[in-house]
């Protein structure tokens, strides 16, 4: 988080709060966030695209992307600061409206939604559902029928525009589960124009947008730009054959942070910069008058103001080569509460976060508790080399899909989530108990 500082003792404080204080008050492992810098973000990534789409004269709505990390807290920072939220899920969905998120400023998205989410959506009012199929249009449009409602869709179509780090990740290419895809072949209309021209044949459904995310983690604005020129095609199809023109395009989320020292994440006003004036121009080249737009993130929102505080416990050195040792440093959660490294290879930072030391560093892993040799949290850092059980470590940058994607491998509880805010903690999702656990085994 941008808060964070060492004090002369070398304790790392963030948000103005000692992190050896939040460790007792709350236990490890636990998920910190920094309530002011993520909703600085949020205001960051708003203020940045309303203005720079201002300049090309266009509207620009942004949803907080749930995924990363929901709660209900979270989803009430994000509207107070003028976000709507993207949900994938009837639980996603749920937390938003307990958040007080009027429906209208909620969007449901998901490739297999059940009919209770559909139902959930349709009966709250959502402002947008995401169509991700032909089959799913019919079913949205019949429950649609069935209440005697209008529901508003956005057909999500893929691009073939591949952005982003891991291909897990990358969203847009051909041969993938989401979306409609804008390559027509042997003459016939694409998959995403047939999703189009469904919609407008069911009256139970007004076509809100097209909307297009073309992956995760991306460090390049280019690929963006380049998508939203196939939707914009796709518009002007749509708009020759029938005379609708779409009023919306979504560009999805995807911006890219900075996971280790030294690298840069993308900058919000350039980005925005960058794709308001492409989409400018190829509007203009095509003759089109402008759609609003709306923008998707979710990581760049949520990752960067969040850390992992573990304690350390055994460690063990390893010799890899007749030259080198390695320390593997264990620490008290490890894939469970960060499932990144292992499903994706990805890369974090750790420090020793209690006390200063001086020690010579000493090239370490850190490993979880799992059963398991890829459980690794930071596959390769280097740790003052005396590091010893009991010291405080942070990993940083884990706020976005750390605890939304953790689990109960092993039976271990997963962390809670502190905000740190104004020099003082607040529980937002409490540590499960075994407990909790143990609760739903009723076999
Ligand atoms: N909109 C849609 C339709 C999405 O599918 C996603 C992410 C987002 C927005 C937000 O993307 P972001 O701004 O956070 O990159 N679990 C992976 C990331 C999966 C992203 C899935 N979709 C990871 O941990 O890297």
């Amino acid at each position: 988080p941008r808060s964070a500082r060492r004090d002369g003792d070398g304790v790392v404080h963030v948000a103005g709060v000692d992190v050896r204080e939040v460790a007792a008050e709350h236990g490890t492992p636990a998920y910190l966030v920094d309530e002011a810098d993520m909703r600085g973000r949020a205001r960051a990534y708003r203020t940045a695209f309303e203005a720079a789409f201002a300049e090309i004269g266009a509207e620009v709505d942004v949803y907080y992307a749930g995924k990363a990390f929901l709660s209900t807290a979270v989803a009430r920072w994000m509207h107070a600061e003028g976000l709507r939220i993207d949900t994938a899920s009837g639980a996603e969905l749920l937390t938003a409206l307990r958040a007080g998120v009027p429906g209208a400023d909620i969007g449901l998205h998901g490739n297999n939604k059940s009919d209770a989410e559909i139902a959930r959506a349709l009966d709250e009012g959502v402002g947008r559902i995401i169509v991700d199929s032909l089959a799913e249009i019919e079913r949205v449009a019949d429950a649609a029928g069935a209440r005697g409602v209008t529901a508003p869709v956005m057909v999500r179509v893929t691009t073939g525009v591949h952005a982003g780090g891991h291909e897990y990740i990358a969203t847009a290419h051909e041969d993938q589960k989401f979306g409609l895809s804008v390559t027509s072949r042997e003459g016939a209309d694409s998959p995403a124009l047939a999703g189009l021209l469904a919609v407008l044949a069911r009256p139970e459904l007004t076509l809100q947008g097209i909307h297009s995310h073309i992956g995760s983690q991306i460090l390049d604005a280019s690929g963006f730009a380049a998508a939203a020129h196939r939707v914009l095609e796709l518009r002007g199809t749509l708009a020759a054959r029938t005379g609708v023109l779409v009023d919306e395009v979504d560009l999805g989320g995807g911006y890219g942070i900075a996971y280790l020292p030294g690298e840069v994440a993308l900058d919000p006003e350039r980005v925005a910069k960058e794709i308001a004036t492409a989409v400018a121009d190829v509007a203009a080249n095509l003759g089109q008058p402008l759609p609003r737009f709306s923008i998707e993130p979710g990581r760049s929102i949520a990752g960067p103001p969040g850390t992992t505080l573990y304690t350390v416990g055994t460690i063990k050195p390893v010799r890899v080569d007749d030259t080198t040792t390695r320390l593997y440093v264990s620490v008290d959660g490890g894939m469970s509460d960060n499932v990144r490294p292992a499903l994706y290879g990805a890369a974090y930072h750790a420090e020793i976060a209690g006390r200063l030391s001086t020690a010579p560093p000493a090239l370490a892993r850190v490993v979880g508790k799992h059963c398991e040799s890829g459980d690794i949290v930071v596959h390769d850092v280097w740790l003052p080399a005396d590091v010893r059980a009991g010291d405080l470590l942070l990993v940083a940058a884990t706020g976005a899909y750390g605890r939304s994607m953790a689990s109960n491998y092993n039976l271990v509880p997963r962390p809670p989530v502190i905000a740190l805010a104004e020099g003082g903690t607040r529980v937002l999702v409490r540590r499960e108990t075994e407990d909790d656990l143990l609760g739903l085994d009723v076999g």
